[in-house]
């Protein structure tokens, strides 16, 4: 039997050199080249074409090689009797954890607004908050949720969280369901997205949501752009409601030469790097799940289809 796998993305070579690694008794067949479709029985993949993996009749297991399965719950073709999982890297929730708190403390500290006035050669102290009078909303309590309300906990920030269903969480304030969301809003100081991206939370982030935000509040998505409404969060930022975002992620990546997002003074954009999946970790959470799969045990780590993540 054999392994399939595909990633569009720039770090597949380091995938492919990680998994022969961990699995060096394998064949791993790299879409499209995948020889005779019945000898697939695993399938590791990232953002593979919809249709393709209705085409293995003997697959086990079909791994994301991501936090998020949004594109591949879409796939209206997914073998939906196979299971399905996310990557639930320990190492991904420390990179998502360290990029929130850089993008905290990059606003906390006010050094937007230090390094426009270094452009104007500006020598100004702007008033001092402490971490504990500014209020921080995690939206999603997941792997990552949890790592960031960790780290940022332990810098002192007030943290509150949102999620689907109720958690709770040591030194976060918990809050979950529809309803509760804009009250949430209404009290934080910075928003940090980290949910899935499913039917519920697409557009989650629109003009009625930065209504509800603090004048002068801030937006973090590290999830996925679909959750953001691009046009109005501009709105939000030019009318003086946000004083600014950091996002990793958005509708159309790569984004698109020429949107306004790229320009705009108070917004700072990373190419969707804030969790990079790690091969060299990864790889060996695979390896376990195809030993799983082949010997009968099941997945860790299994998406609810229904739900979309
Ligand atoms: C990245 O976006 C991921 O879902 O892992």
């Amino acid at each position: 039997m054999a392994i399939l796998f595909h990633s569009p993305w720039d770090n597949a070579d380091q995938w492919l050199a990680a998994l022969r690694m961990a699995l060096p008794d394998d064949e791993i067949r790299v879409w499209p080249a995948v020889g005779a479709p019945e000898e697939i029985d695993f399938a590791m993949v990232w953002q593979i074409p919809h249709g393709v993996l209705a085409g293995f009749p003997n697959l086990l297991a079909i791994a994301s090689l991501g936090a998020g399965v949004d594109a591949l719950v879409a796939d209206p073709d997914l073998p939906r009797h196979v299971p399905i999982t996310r990557l639930l890297d320990p190492l991904m929730a420390d990179r998502m954890a360290e990029y929130v708190c850089a993008a905290v403390l990059h606003h906390h500290l006010g050094l937007d607004v230090y390094a426009e006035q270094q452009g104007r050669e500006q020598w100004r102290r702007q008033p001092a908050r402490d971490a504990r009078d500014r209020s921080v909303a995690l939206l999603g309590l997941g792997q990552m949720g949890q790592r960031c309300a960790h780290r940022l906990g332990g810098l002192g920030f007030n943290l509150l969280g949102w999620s689907r269903r109720a958690r709770k969480i040591d030194g976060v304030r918990c809050s979950h369901g529809p309803d509760r969301l804009h009250r949430l809003l209404a009290m934080a100081d910075i928003a940090v997205v980290l949910l899935p991206l499913t039917a519920q939370t697409t557009n989650l982030m629109d003009q009625a949501a930065f209504d509800l935000m603090r004048r002068g509040s801030y937006l973090i998505n590290c999830s996925r752009g679909e959750i953001v409404v691009e046009d109005e969060l501009i709105a939000a930022l030019d009318d003086g409601r946000l004083a600014g975002a950091t996002l990793d992620a958005f509708r159309v990546e790569p984004l698109a030469a020429g949107h306004p997002l790229w320009r705009h003074a108070r917004v700072r954009v990373t190419p969707h790097i804030a969790s990079l999946s790690a091969p060299a970790t990864a790889a060996l959470i695979l390896a376990d799940q195809v030993r799983r799969a082949r010997t009968g045990q099941p997945q860790q780590d299994l998406v609810d289809v229904r739900h979309g993540y």
